[in-house]
């Protein structure tokens, strides 16, 4: 189909579960839309290697419910139930504990996709060592469907950790929170998760989603901490909470609808800021000793350049890994001046202009603040050398 499609001169745009938030399995001018939501199997689990082969198709929660005789799938994000693995490997999906497993590409063993003139690549063996030559799978990872269309995936898994506590730790400042997070990494070997959100976003999530507030009085920043075991973390992670210093109020969670309701509280997010209208999503990444001075500082910038009464920046992440989700309702979703500025903010302070979610064809006039000339003639040359015709996904990631 996609050789017929490129001896036509018709481009295709592959499209999953179609969650991502770039733009980047959108068409754009007529191209056909290839769905991978059929191939939804998922086969060859292997309780000895701790792998599974999944079709682009699968969802995420159905790798992980997949996952059985005492492996989980270390990848998880709030649209796991429509997310797929397809989409997950093209934009190398992040997610909530990176922290602990990494990215979709750490737990990538191989793929099997279609390449631009119809010819297939399948190296699901899923070797531990296996040295021979380029890696295919690397490379496909994290390329949003421009060199070629993953049909299949071979995942690794990690060990299940079924003992699971929740604390929801809130602070009146935010230095002492991205200290909690440094130490907490170093002191809780049980950690999984480390989310930040703010007073704001709190309020917002509770509004919209009709939650009574997590806490008696409020806060200025909130830090949700996950920690995981094969045996019960709670007095680990209780230790290691008592030992942090400017925290203002803890709520824990032992039990899995506990802790489901304080993780609704960061995950509500996404869901409570599209209610009062279509934000500007800025996913980026901030070195770890700049992420105390980007807060206040993309608050004044976005307030700089859209100063209009309805501008509201919610920000919220994942803070282990400097990643924040800055959001931006009340400005027009045509109008780039918000993207521009913030994103050259993020430029300025060394950080990434897309964290997890891909330049996709949103981002891409915004790609040179972060990959050098150089760095964009090889990626031009790879595209030539795996689909010359340019019939994958043609709109993203550049012209
Ligand atoms: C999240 O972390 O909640 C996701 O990346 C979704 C989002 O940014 O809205
Ligand atoms: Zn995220």
């Amino acid at each position: 189909m996609i050789a017929a499609c490129g001896s036509a001169g018709v481009a295709v745009v592959p499209q999953g579960g179609n969650t991502g938030l770039v733009g980047g399995s959108v068409p754009l001018a007529g191209e056909v839309v290839l769905s991978l939501g059929r191939l939804g199997t998922v086969t060859d689990v292997d309780p000895i290697s701790g792998q599974l082969t999944a079709g682009a198709g699968v969802t995420i929660s159905a790798v992980a419910q997949a996952a059985t005789a005492g492996w989980a799938y270390g990848v998880d994000w709030a649209a796991r139930d429509s997310a797929t693995v397809g989409g997950s490997v093209a934009t190398n999906a992040g997610g909530l504990r990176v922290l602990r497993h990494g990215d979709t590409r750490r737990q990538l063993m191989g793929v099997e996709a279609v390449l631009g003139d119809g010819s297939t690549v399948s190296h699901l063996g899923g070797l531990v060592k296996d040295n021979t030559g380029y890696d295919l799978a690397g490379l496909l990872c994290g390329s949003e469907g421009t060199l070629g269309v993953v049909t299949a995936a071979r995942l690794a898994l990690v060990p299940a950790l079924a003992q699971r506590v929740v604390a929801l730790v809130a602070f009146d400042h935010l230095d002492p929170l991205l200290a909690a997070v440094g130490l907490l990494r170093r002191e809780l070997p049980s950690l999984t998760a480390a989310e930040l959100f703010f007073a704001d976003g709190l309020e917002l999530v509770c509004h919209q989603l009709h939650l009574p507030p997590p806490l008696a009085a409020g806060h200025e920043a909130y830090l949700l901490v996950e920690a995981a075991s094969t045996t019960d973390p709670s007095s680990e992670l209780a230790e290691a909470v008592d030992g942090l210093a400017g925290v203002g109020d803890v709520a824990v969670a032992v039990d899995r609808a506990r802790s489901g309701a304080l993780w609704r509280y960061r995950e509500g997010h996404t869901e409570a800021i599209n209610a009062i209208g279509p934000p500007h999503k800025l996913d980026v990444t901030l070195p770890a000793a700049r992420l105390a001075e980007f807060v206040p500082r993309v608050r004044e910038v976005v307030t700089g350049v859209a100063p209009g009464p309805g501008t509201r920046t919610w920000l919220f992440g994942h803070a282990a890994d400097g990643n924040l989700h800055v959001n931006v309702t009340g400005v027009e979703p045509g109008d780039e001046v918000v993207d521009d500025a913030v994103l050259t903010l993020v430029a300025d302070l060394g950080g990434s202009i897309s964290a997890e979610h891909g330049i996709g064809t949103a981002k891409k006039r915004w790609l040179h603040l972060n990959r050098s000339p150089a760095e964009l003639a090889v990626m031009r040359s790879i595209k030539r050398a795996l689909d010359p015709a340019g019939t994958l996904n043609p709109n993203v990631l550049f012209d």
